[in-house]
């Protein structure tokens, strides 16, 4: 029974395109990686920085693994709470300017129990349509009631606010959006979000899962591009700052994630977030791995000024050959293409062709819009992003 019920669905998923499989990477994460042997060019990896394979962040790992071990042994709660989760938060803290922060095991898992711990049965959550998965499942195990507006449609949310203001009064309200849309790389309309959410006295949070290390002339995300002050200690929305969210597997190029914001609100999801609370703590060693990242973001600008530089040059070629890029503002560039296996074909003919960019299809973006995910580096070299643009432009051309 379970046999063929598993068969069908696999069949299911083969017949629409929509089967998935793991690629192996043989070598390190760099702007090129080894697949089936071959040398081919990275498009598709969130290591916006090329920071996964620094030197000084391997060294911080390293040093920690001989100083602390590597397992941390148990959740943050009961023995697991070790020097370098300790200066990872006060770190993490200063970076975004925050009282406090938080660590989490991963971004799925900070979205799961930030949200879960915020927002319960009989309050109200408000998110982008376009939100990440992790938040997605997040409001789902939450058990408020979620009205999705309309991706970055402001005046939407806002009719939804008015009317629900007007209908009853939920115990607490919260808006959700990413910062950098993980599969549309355009960036949420943060001000505006905060100026309803004060108008309307709904919590805010922001998932800088893709704008950390990137976004802002230091990298620090979302608010620091849009210049929004979210002063400490001054307490907003029922008591909490504006929550951000964000990860150290992309950019910063570790593993983990975070919650910045105020010491109220980290108290309390250090007391609330069950994902927090009930799992083993990451190894230490990955916790100094990222503090090392975080002093590379701010010591060195001029990564970012590199990935900008190749954002540039490659949104421009894609869009002045006629690709539909979407509403791309980032190094996450969609090339939009429409059917789920059109899509997958595309993909293979440009590893053929020495370029590693995935095929992104439903349910991870809606249907009829599966797209390439072109993601950039600071240092891929100019050569390949030439020969990538070219190749890339033609391969698409030949299958319109
Ligand atoms: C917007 C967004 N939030 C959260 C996550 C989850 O982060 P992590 O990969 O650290 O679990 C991702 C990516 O995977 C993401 O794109």
């Amino acid at each position: 029974m379970l046999t063929n019920l598993i068969d069908k669905e696999l069949s299911r998923l083969k017949n629409a395109g929509l089967y998935r499989n793991l690629r192996l990477i043989e070598r390190k994460q760099e702007p090129r990686v080894n697949i089936d042997g071959k040398d081919v060019i990275l498009l598709c990896s969130n290591n916006y920085l090329g920071l996964a394979n620094h030197p000084k962040i391997k060294e911080a790992a390293i040093l920690a693994i001989e100083k602390y071990g590597f397992g941390s042994g148990a959740s943050r709660l009961v023995s697991g709470n070790m020097e370098p989760h300790n200066e990872l938060e006060q770190r993490l803290a200063r970076f975004k300017g925050t009282e406090a922060a938080l660590v989490f095991n991963s971004g799925y898992h900070a979205n799961i129990g930030i949200i879960t711990a915020l927002a319960g049965r009989g309050d109200l959550i408000f998110s982008d349509k376009l939100n990440h998965a992790s938040i997605v499942d997040a409001c789902i195990l939450s058990r408020a009631e979620v009205k999705r507006y309309p991706h970055g449609d402001v005046n939407a949310l806002e009719g939804l606010l008015k009317k629900n203001s007007e209908l009853r009064t939920p115990n607490s309200k919260l808006i959700i959006t990413d910062g950098i849309f993980s599969m549309d790389g355009d960036i949420a309309p943060l001000k505006e979000l905060s100026e309803l959410a004060d108008r309307y006295g709904c919590m805010l949070m922001v998932d800088d899962a893709h704008a950390t290390g990137v976004l802002g002339s230091n990298g620090k995300g979302t608010l620091e591009h849009f210049g929004i002050d979210n002063p400490n200690p001054v307490l907003r929305h029922n008591g909490t700052s504006i929550i951000q969210m964000g990860t150290l597997g992309k950019a910063l190029g570790c593993f983990g994630a975070y919650a910045a914001g105020s010491k109220k609100l980290i108290d309390y999801l250090i007391n609330k977030a069950r994902s927090f609370i009930y799992t083993t703590s990451l190894p230490p060693s990955v916790c100094a791995a990222s503090i090392a990242a975080i002093d590379i973001i701010e010591n060195e600008p001029q990564l970012r000024q590199n990935l900008w530089d190749r954002v540039k040059f490659f949104r421009d070629g894609l869009k002045n050959a006629g690709l539909d890029i979407m509403n791309s503002e980032t190094q996450i560039i969609p090339v939009l293409i429409g059917k789920a296996d059109k899509a997958v074909q595309i993909s293979k003919n440009l590893l053929d062709k020495g370029i590693f960019v995935q095929a992104i299809r439903p349910p991870t973006v809606p249907d009829n819009t599966s797209r390439l995910r072109i993601t950039l580096m600071a240092n891929h070299s100019w050569d390949d992003l030439e020969y990538a643009l070219e190749t890339i432009k033609e391969t698409v051309a030949n299958f319109a």
